[in-house]
């Protein structure tokens, strides 16, 4: 299995007004030193509550925003080394599906429109064959031919979400980010979308990213799993090690979290969370060590965590 991702040490800071009349800023590390390797027809779940820099991540990653720190090795070639028009050709390579399907088509396309227009706007196909090449897609995604005629507002949700995927797969992927691409759906329409989302693994050797606060849908679909808090990655590894034996005290609470049970949200604002662990606050096994230094992500492959070891 060649690799398709390898993100070294990546960072991106926001810096903010404290208000509008306000000189004064705060900087938030938003992503601060996450490392990640992806293998083709793999799928890596990101999991972490609102905040933890998933879709800043996720952005990063595929240059839709500059990150300020760290290295992008998409399919061997060093992303933000790379000259203009290489990157250019490198871009169809890589495709990110978002949560709203609503915003990512335009409203006053339709569907045939949406897809073909990738289709050739890339070569891929003349337009003599572009007809049948979104007849193709549309079943692929589980659409029939009627909705090449449809507009975004004639279809659900789910039925949305489904030509997004299909107008992502056009060019021939070898990467696809898909930030909460259920999140905006109803339950009974997420599992619909999650078991294409599996059809797609099983079918390609597209490797995947999927970014998602639900552990249950990244459970599914994931090989692998990557769980950030506050910018950091506190644990990875394979699906079944970070379920079956989580380490990082935040990562069985996101799990406990999942199957109903309910935790408290500390007060973090007091807590300087540069200098010790950012979970310090919330963590239940914290000792007085942690507050001093931040633990590094260390383990096998199989399996890493940031959490100082007991005793
Ligand atoms: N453009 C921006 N300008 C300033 N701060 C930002 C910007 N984008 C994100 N942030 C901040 O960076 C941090 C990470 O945000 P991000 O959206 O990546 O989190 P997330 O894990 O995707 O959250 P969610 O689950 O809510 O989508 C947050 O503190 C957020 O407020
Ligand atoms: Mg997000």
């Amino acid at each position: 299995m060649g690799q398709v991702l390898s993100v070294l040490d990546l960072r991106k800071v926001y810096e903010v007004k404290r208000s509008v009349f306000s000189v004064k800023k705060d900087i938030i590390n938003a992503v601060s030193g996450v490392s990640l390797d992806l293998d083709q027809g793999k799928t890596t779940g990101i999991v972490g509550e609102s905040g933890s820099g998933k879709s800043t991540l996720a952005r990063c990653i595929l240059l839709l925003e500059r990150p300020d720190g760290g290295s992008i090795y998409f399919t061997g070639k060093d992303l933000l080394g790379l000259p203009k028009d290489e990157l250019k050709a490198l871009r169809k390579k890589m495709q990110i599906i978002f949560q709203d399907p609503y915003s990512s088509l335009n409203p006053r396309k339709k569907v045939f429109d949406a897809i073909a227009e990738p289709l050739l706007f890339h070569g891929i196909v003349g337009k003599q064959e572009a007809g049948n090449r979104v007849i193709e897609i549309l079943k692929d995604v589980g659409l029939d031919e009627s909705f090449a005629n449809k507009y975004p507002h004639e279809m659900s949700g789910g039925q949305r979400q489904r030509v997004a995927i299909g107008r992502a797969l056009t060019t021939g992927p070898a990467l696809v980010i898909a930030d909460e691409p259920v999140s905006s759906l109803d339950v009974s329409i997420q599992s619909q979308i999650v078991n294409l989302f599996l059809d797609i693994k099983e079918r390609t050797d597209i490797a995947m990213l999927f970014v998602s606060h639900d552990l249950n849908v990244v459970r599914f679909v994931s090989d692998e799993i990557v769980v950030m808090y506050k910018g950091r990655v506190v644990e990875a590894g394979t699906k079944d090690e970070v379920f079956l034996n989580p380490l990082h005290p935040y990562t069985k609470m996101l799990i406990n979290a999942a199957k109903g049970e309910f935790f408290r949200k500390d007060d973090e604002a007091a807590f300087d969370g540069d200098r010790g662990c950012a979970y310090y606050p919330r963590c239940e096994q914290r000792k007085p060590a942690c507050r001093d230094a931040v633990p590094q992500l260390t383990g096998s492959k199989e399996h890493k965590v940031a959490c100082f070891p007991e005793g």
